[in-house]
This record gives structure tokens, C-alpha cells and sequence, in this order.
């Protein structure tokens, strides 16, 4: 038996040895290695948004050796296609791939990463299926190719595995199994070569912030992009629009900024880029009057050309050979056809003060998208548009705003790796609240925002629990484009989606510091519990017990985390849905205060709470400190001048870095911000000695006023 598999094994290294491949390896960064193998396509993802690693914060990131064990990364080409192999260990788990809805944990799990529009399986085809993951053990791997990649993530097993699983008769043995243990993540790209990364950590946060960095840090949206948004019904009028912004006002709702759906354009599916002149008959007033009611103006678009579109003619020689809705199709790797498309946009549109686009179905389905033997002028294939067009919408239409000094903030349906960078936020038309939030802790792992959005709800209560989580989300927003949903529009819970709105108003400060420190030092605001220092090495010494009294992480342990997560530097966010009246959150070792209350609630232990309909349960770990600005129903304009209310949790010394800077314009990138360092301690008679560095004088102070608060008695 023994001596079988010995020849066997032999049998197969022989033919192994024939297609492996050398791979070449090189540190490009501190802790960032690049490793090659055959001939790699010269289209890839960092190809497609050459964006400018952020080398000043890697290099300020401590050094680390690589990762794993550099023998056990194997590539072979054969047929034209790559074959990739990286090692597991035995308890290691791995996060990413992507947006996926309903799982956090990957091992284990057979991919097919294609962009396409979630359909309710977590199998790969989805907005963002970025081929990234990230371990347990703290380290990630990024496969830089614009195909369509299989992943097998712990899933195949070898012949010749140094972990080879022992042989079990299924006739008489119980413990025998379908899936035996495999020891690797297989990934086929079908080129004749592949380009891959690997990130060291130490942690799977450090590891995932430098995977960020290395796309060139987090996007800093405007301030007013982290305010709350309606998007109105499909086809309002210029009036219709101007009514509904007045009712936000009259009734004491904030808004930022107002989505014209498909209706504001002459013809839509296929798409004409120009203004309805019966229904927006003065898009120059129209955008002037919002802009002085302090509310910006954000266009829904596919990008797909109507013959009626001025730009059909001139753009037809630089389109696929294939329709969707019977528009033509700009081959964007052209900058012919990406001359016409974004110079459309941006004489008609941009240039009259619109803020930014909603870029909807450059994701899929694919029986309406073009298919895989569409050809391109450009000579990319169907499969590489396919791969990257939502990267490609997003560079260029951030550029048309960069050109303008002015920053943009919006909304893609379909992304990929590479995409950190672009102030865009993915949204589709799911509509499943549990797995809302799962994509939301995923979207951290990938280096894309997700939204939650609220459309219409089946009650009171589903409409209060989903605005309660968009609130704490990337983007506040009311997609009401079918529905017509307002946010008053469940009169029993009109008081407590104000006072929500409300608070996403005043927590401004905290979340425009924590969009900074994601720009500058790669950290997610919005992230798994698994990202959570010291989360990760409690599970995986915790791993055995199961009983909950023993071992307070045993059900993190046994199942995923993926309906808590953290939201910028301090804070646990544990959404409620609707039907639920309590429910469980795990606290991570050290102690944790109730948001809201300043209340102790627990230290490294499954807490049940029953928070009413009224609140999100949210907690604040020990020394948080949370920036809070005044009531606003539109965020602070460039110069407008904001008093703070710094709320402070706990007993332990903290600190928080607050980021400040005009708030509009891309002066940050020229050193035209400030972070100020806040200190707090609680003094042994309970007093606060609290401090906050000066304002740097010649750059942006927003603060007026300064008050501290102790939350926690
Ligand atoms: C969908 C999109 C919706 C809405 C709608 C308008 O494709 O996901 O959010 O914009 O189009 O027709």
C-alpha cells in the first residue's frame, strides 16, 4: 500500500516537474512581496488604476519577514493556464475573496470570482469578487489578474500534501468524511502566468491595511459624503426634487445630498447622458438652487450609449461588438472612447456643479451584459472589460472631479481589486438585512465600502432597525428610487429615525477621522471582529471548548462573526433586525462601555441585550474617545466652524487623532491637513485631565469649541 502511493507520488512529480514553474520573488515594499510565475498578462488590476502605492505609511509600518514558507508556494502553467498553490495550516482560517453576503469564513469554500450582481449564493460572482484573502494566522495574498479566477480555498488535497489526510473507510468508520483535510489554497487563472502579492502582518488587520496602502490608501470622501442621502423616485420632476428637499427641512431631517434616479436623463437603458428637458428643463438652476439649499446633486447612469446620446457616432468606433439594452458598450481601456464618455459627463453634468454618479450594472447579470465572445476595438477581452469596468468608471470619473480640485462622492455596482482609493460605495438590489450587514463586515476585508441602504420595509419596525444600521455604514442613504420611501414615511417611527439621522450628523468628526486614518494609515473604518487586535489570537487559543461558561468565545470559535462588527477606531456596532427583541454580541477581551449610556457592559464575554426598538446596541471600548459635532442638517462647509462635544468612555488613559482639513477639496494631498492628538486620563479623585494638541497655524482648523464629557460615571 505504502509502496503504491511512494510510486504513485513519483509518477506524479514527474509530471509535475514538467509545467512547474520558477517563481521569482521580490520584496517591492517593506513587508510587500511581488512573485511571478511564467508569463503574466500585462493587463492586471494595478495596470488598469496604476494608483501610487503609499510607501511614507508602509515604510512607517514595522518590518516583518515573510509569511510563510516560501517552498510551499507552487505555480505551474500548463494549456495556457496557471496554476497557484499556497500553504494552510491546521486552524488557520481566511477571510476575503471579496463581497460575499452570507459567510466570512473562506476555508474551505470553491470560488469562481467574476464580477457579477450577488445571486444569493456566496460562490464567487459577486460586485467586488476581489481575488484577496487575508489569514488568520496574518498575512494576505493578492492575486493580480483581471480573469476570471477558481479558487479552491482549503479545499483540494494532493497526493503528495505534507499534511495528507488519514485514509477512512466510510463503510464502517463514522469519522469518515466528504471534505478530508486539505492543507492549501488552489487558485487556476487562466493565463500563462500570474502575478501575485504577499502581505505580511504581523496581524490580519496589519495585513489588510498594507494590502491597502499598497492601492494607495483609503478614499477621503467630502464631508458632506458622510452626511445623509435620498435618492427619489425614478421620475420626479425639477419641482418633485425641490418639494422633497423642502420636506427634509421642514420636518427636521439632515441631507447632504439628493440621487436623481434614471428619470433626470431624455432616454435611459441605453443611456443618452443629457438632462430631460421636461422634467429638468434649467439643469444649470436646478443644480444652483440645491447647491444653496446646502444639498449637492448626485446622477444615477449606466454607461451604456443610446443612438439618441450626442456621443453615439463619434464613440461607436471605440465600442464592443456587442449591446446591453441595445446600447453600445465604451471599450474604456481606449482613451478615445474615454475622451467622449467622461467629456459628456463632465460638460453636462460635472461642469455645472453635480457632486458625483451612481455607476449602476457595470457588474452583470449576464444575460444582459455583454457577453464573454463580445470583442473590443482595444483588443482587451470580454472577460478583462468584464473584470475591471467598474475599476475603470470609477478612476476616471474620480478624475473628472480630482481635475476640478474638487472631491466626489459616490456609488458603483460593480468593483474589484485596486479600487481602495476610489470614493465610491458599492450597493445592489439584495435586499436581505442580515446579509447587509455581513457584506459590510466583508467589504473590510477587500478594500471596498459597502451600504446597507433602506428602500421600503414590511414594517415600523424592519424601517427603524435597517435606518439604525445604515446610520452606522459608509453612506447614510434612503434608495427610495421604486418606493418612494421617505424617511418619515413610518409615521411610529418618525422620532427615532430623526434622532438617528441626527446622530450620524453629530458623529461627523468621528467618522471623517476614521476616513482619514483608513486614506492614510489603510484601516478599514468598517471591519470584522476578526480584525479586531487580539480577537483573532484569543479565538484560535480558545479553539477545543465549546462550553460558553469555560470559554466565552466559544461561539466565535464554532461559528462565524458576521452580524457584529467595529466601526472606525472605538466602537462595536451589533445591528438588531427586524423580529428580534434581544440578541447576543460577543465583547472582546477588555472592557466595554454602552454607547449611549457610558455604562460598563462587559469584558471578553457573550453579552444578550434587549435594547428596544429605539436603540442600535453599541459599545465603546475602554479610553474611547468620540468626537461629536453640534445638531447639523448639512455638513460644515470649507471655513464654517464646529463646536465639539468629546465624549469620553471608561476608566483607561485614551487618545484619539482627530483629522481635520477643508473638507472639499484635495488640498490634503498637499499636506493641507491636520491630525490633533486628544489625550484623556481619568485622575484618581475621577475628574478628567483632558488635553488636545494646538491647531497647526496655516492649515484648516474646523474646532470652535471644545468641551469634554465624561460618559461613564
Ligand atoms: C437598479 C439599481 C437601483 C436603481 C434602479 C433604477 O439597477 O440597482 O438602485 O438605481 O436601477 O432603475
Amino acid at each position: 500500500m505504502k509502496l503504491q502511493r511512494i510510486s504513485l507520488i513519483i509518477v506524479f512529480l514527474l509530471s509535475v516537474v514538467s509545467v512547474a514553474a520558477q517563481i521569482t520573488w521580490k520584496e517591492v515594499l517593506p513587508g510587500v512581496w511581488k512573485g511571478s510565475a511564467g508569463a503574466p498578462d500585462a493587463y492586471n488590476f494595478l495596470t488598469v488604476t496604476e494608483v501610487q502605492p503609499r510607501e511614507d505609511a508602509i515604510q512607517a509600518m514595522a518590518s516583518a519577514p515573510f509569511p510563510l514558507e516560501r517552498a510551499k508556494i507552487t505555480a505551474a502553467v500548463l494549456n495556457g493556464e496557471t496554476y497557484l498553490r499556497f500553504p494552510l495550516e491546521k486552524g488557520e482560517q481566511v477571510f476575503g475573496f471579496g463581497l460575499n453576503f452570507q459567510s466570512v469564513h473562506q476555508r474551505g469554500k470553491v470560488l469562481n470570482l467574476h464580477v457579477d450582481h450577488y445571486g444569493g449564493r456566496d460562490n464567487g460572482r459577486t460586485h467586488a469578487p476581489v481575488p484577496f484573502y487575508v489569514s488568520s494566522r496574518g498575512y494576505g495574498v493578492f492575486i493580480n489578474a483581471a480573469r476570471y479566477l477558481t479558487v479552491y480555498a482549503g479545499t483540494a488535497v494532493r497526493l503528495d500534501s505534507d499534511d495528507f489526510p488519514e485514509v477512512k473507510d466510510r463503510n464502517l468508520d463514522k469519522s469518515w468524511t466528504s471534505r478530508p483535510y486539505s492543507d492549501a489554497v488552489e487558485i487556476l487563472v487562466p493565463a500563462d502566468g500570474a502575478e501575485f502579492y504577499v502581505f505580511a502582518g504581523p496581524s490580519p488587520l496589519e495585513a489588510v491595511s498594507r494590502f491597502n496602502l499598497f492601492n494607495g490608501g483609503g478614499c477621503l470622501p467630502p464631508r458632506w459624503g458622510l452626511g445623509f442621502t435620498q435618492r427619489v423616485r425614478t421620475l420626479y420632476t425639477e419641482e418633485d426634487v425641490a418639494e422633497e428637499v423642502q420636506a427634509f427641512a421642514d420636518r427636521g431631517f439632515p441631507l447632504d445630498f439628493v440621487g436623481l434616479e434614471p428619470g433626470w436623463q431624455s432616454k435611459a437603458y441605453p443611456c443618452t447622458f443629457e438632462w430631460d428637458s421636461t422634467r429638468f428643463p434649467r439643469p444649470q438652476q436646478f443644480v444652483d438652487d440645491m447647491l444653496a439649499k446646502g444639498v449637492r446633486v448626485n446622477l444615477w447612469t449606466n454607461p451604456y450609449v443610446a443612438p439618441q446620446s450626442p456621443i453615439y457616432k463619434s464613440i461607436l468606433p471605440f465600442t464592443g461588438s456587442h449591446t446591453v439594452w441595445l446600447g453600445a458598450v465604451p471599450d474604456l481601456t481606449m482613451p478615445q472612447a474615454r475622451d467622449l464618455f467622461f467629456g459628456q459627463l463632465n460638460k453636462s453634468q460635472v461642469a455645472i456643479g453635480v457632486s458625483g454618479y451612481k455607476f449602476d450594472e457595470v457588474d452583470g447579470y449576464d444575460h444582459y451584459l455583454w457577453p464573454d465572445v463580445a470583442t473590443f476595438p482595444s483588443g482587451k477581452t470580454a472577460e478583462q472589460l468584464r473584470q475591471t469596468y467598474g475599476l475603470m468608471i470609477q478612476r476616471y470619473s474620480t478624475e473628472l472631479f480630482h481635475d476640478r480640485n474638487q472631491r466626489t462622492f459616490g456609488l458603483v455596482r460593480g468593483s474589484n481589486a485596486g479600487a481602495v482609493s476610489y470614493p465610491y460605495v458599492i450597493y445592489n438590489d439584495y435586499y436581505n438585512h442580515e446579509h447587509f450587514i455581513t457584506a459590510l463586515i466583508n467589504s473590510g476585508f477587500s478594500g471596498v465600502l459597502w451600504t446597507p441602504e433602506a428602500r421600503a420595509s414590511k414594517s415600523a419596525e424592519e424601517w427603524l432597525r435597517r435606518m439604525q444600521s445604515v446610520v452606522f455604514s459608509p453612506m447614510a442613504m434612503i434608495n427610495a428610487w421604486s418606493s418612494g420611501t421617505k424617511p418619515w414615511s413610518y409615521p411610529e417611527v418618525e422620532d427615532q429615525v430623526r434622532e438617528m439621522a441626527i446622530l450620524r450628523m453629530r458623529m461627523m468628526p468621528y467618522w471623517y477621522s476614521e476616513f482619514a486614518k483608513y486614506h492614510f494609515q489603510g484601516i478599514p473604518p468598517f471591519r470584522a471582529m476578526n480584525l479586531e487586535p487580539g480577537f483573532q489570537a484569543d479565538l484560535d487559543t480558545q479553539e477545543g471548548s465549546t462550553d460558553l461558561e469555560e470559554n466565552p468565545y466559544a461561539e466565535a470559535v464554532n461559528k462565524e462573526v458576521k452580524d457584529q462588527y467595529m466601526a472606525g477606531e472605538y466602537l462595536l456596532v451589533a445591528p438588531m433586525f427586524a423580529g428580534q427583541e434581544s440578541r447576543s454580541v460577543i465583547l472582546p477581551k477588555g472592557n466595554w462601555y454602552d454607547f449611549y449610556t457610558g455604562e460598563y457592559a462587559g469584558n471578553g464575554e457573550v453579552i444578550t441585550v434587549t435594547p428596544g426598538l429605539d436603540r442600535i446596541p453599541v459599545y465603546v471600548k475602554d479610553g474611547g474617545i468620540i468626537p461629536f459635532g453640534p445638531v447639523l442638517m448639512h455638513a460644515p462647509e470649507p471655513g464654517e466652524k464646529i463646536d465639539l462635544e468629546i465624549r469620553y468612555y471608561g476608566h483607561k488613559p485614551g487618545t484619539y487623532h482627530l483629522y481635520d482639513d477643508d473638507g472639499v477639496t484635495y488640498d490634503y494631498e498637499k499636506g493641507d491637513y491636520t491630525f490633533r492628538e486628544i489625550r484623556v486620563v481619568r485622575q484618581a479623585n475621577g475628574t478628567l485631565k483632558t488635553s488636545i494638541s494646538a491647531p497647526v497655524s496655516g492649515k484648516p482648523n474646523t474646532v470652535a469649541s471644545i468641551e469634554f464629557v465624561a460618559m461613564t460615571k
